[in-house]
């Protein structure tokens, strides 16, 4: 066992030194033009991104919640209308529905893959169903296949929920940009953070492109122009000048993301943990936003509550799915999407973020074994 030390769920401090100073160089320009909202640092942060992703626009907003709301309104979604969704995701894309006045329907989700169940997904489709909203989960891309075809028989939309997934690919394509639209939050610690709350909806549509931006911004493009009663929820140049600043170094950082993910595989089979711990399944284009692993047997919690005290920053994403929390409890789906209700008893996070080292990795298993052995 290695010598005791702090592995955190995620270290943002770890990954200042490659990018804090030209950040600086960028506030100092924002500060002197007071150029603060929109404009020439979202405009090119907004282009950055679409070329990046391989879609036409971006359109920065304010968090990714208000991405997936202003997404959904851009569709036409509103009330009597039913928006299906998974689960187990974060519970802002049910609020988001919500929030634009549709109706969730939430369904189960694969064991494996831990993302929407194509099959499920088309038994919950109704007369009322306008939109799909897959989540690529933990930044494991959604096979998007069989919720195209759907979509495309019944003619209702996909809109990707991509808040976990910066840069995740999938058949050659970035998530995000084969849907109709794809919503990205930059919360700090997302694979692309922030230094605060911003978010992007991205489409290769342009007609849906300029509803999200009047959408965006009180309901108009220039000056006094109102055309809908809309909302504010506008990207800050700060915000974008971060994110500009670190696009670059995303394809690398989620790379040593995927090292880290494989080297946790790697030592949990070299130590003969397999049947104790499932690893997350492989997927070459998987971002690993997050390392989700599952001890099943009724052991997750005092595995959990034994590597905290080690000092492993180990969480759960999440204790429980979204028809369990009080705020959906109207749904009324207590029991009846049992693969989310049993994954929530044994997901288990390690820490994950590109800066970690092989010691820490050594660490944290070595702490994992222990708990193990000892649940
Ligand atoms: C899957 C998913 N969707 C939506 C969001 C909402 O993003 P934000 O927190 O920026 O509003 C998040 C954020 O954590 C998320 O993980």
């Amino acid at each position: 066992m290695s010598a005791h030390k702090t592995v955190p769920f995620v270290d943002l401090s770890a990954q200042m030194p490659t990018v804090r100073a030209e950040i600086e160089q960028r506030f100092a320009k924002i500060i002197d033009t007071t150029s603060f909202i929109l404009r020439e640092h979202c405009d090119a942060f907004e282009e950055e991104f679409a070329d990046y992703l391989g879609t036409r626009h971006a359109i920065g907003v304010g968090n990714g919640t208000d991405a997936l709301v202003v997404a959904l309104k851009a569709l036409g979604v509103g009330p009597g209308d039913e928006v299906i969704t998974a689960a187990n995701s974060f519970i802002a894309t049910a609020e988001a529905i919500v929030l634009a006045g549709a109706a969730p329907v939430l369904v189960d989700v694969d064991p494996v893959t831990f993302n929407l169940d194509s099959e499920l997904v088309a038994e919950a489709v109704t007369s009322r169903t306008v939109a799909v909203i897959p989540v690529h989960l933990y930044g494991r891309p959604v096979d998007l296949s069989p919720l195209l075809a759907l979509a495309e028989r019944h003619g209702f939309a996909v809109l990707e929920d991509s808040a976990q997934a910066h840069g995740a690919v999938q058949e050659g394509h970035r998530v995000a940009s084969v849907g109709a639209l794809g919503c990205f939050s930059f919360y700090p610690t997302k694979n692309l953070g922030a230094f605060g709350d911003a978010g992007a909806i991205v489409t290769g549509d342009d007609a849906l492109a300029e509803r999200a931006r009047k959408l965006r911004d009180h309901g108009g493009t220039a000056a006094d122009e109102h055309l809908v009663a809309a909302q504010n929820s506008r990207m800050d140049s700060l915000q974008a000048a971060v994110l500009s600043v670190k696009l670059p170094h995303l394809d690398e950082w989620n790379a040593q993301r995927r090292q880290h993910a494989a080297g946790y595989a790697r030592r949990v089979a070299e130590r003969g943990l397999t049947d104790r711990i499932r690893v997350p399944a492989e997927h070459s284009g998987h971002v690993h936003h997050i390392y989700v692993t599952r001890v099943p047997g009724g052991r997750r919690d005092a595995v959990l509550a034994a590597l905290r005290k080690a000092g492993v920053g180990a969480g759960v994403h999440y204790p429980r799915p979204i028809h369990l929390t009080e705020a959906f409890a109207h749904l009324d789906l207590a029991g009846r999407l049992p693969v989310s209700e049993r994954l929530a008893g044994e997901i288990l996070s390690l820490p994950m973020y590109p800066q970690l080292t092989e010691d820490d990795l050594d660490y944290v298993v070595d702490c994992l074994a222990a708990a193990l052995d000892a649940a």
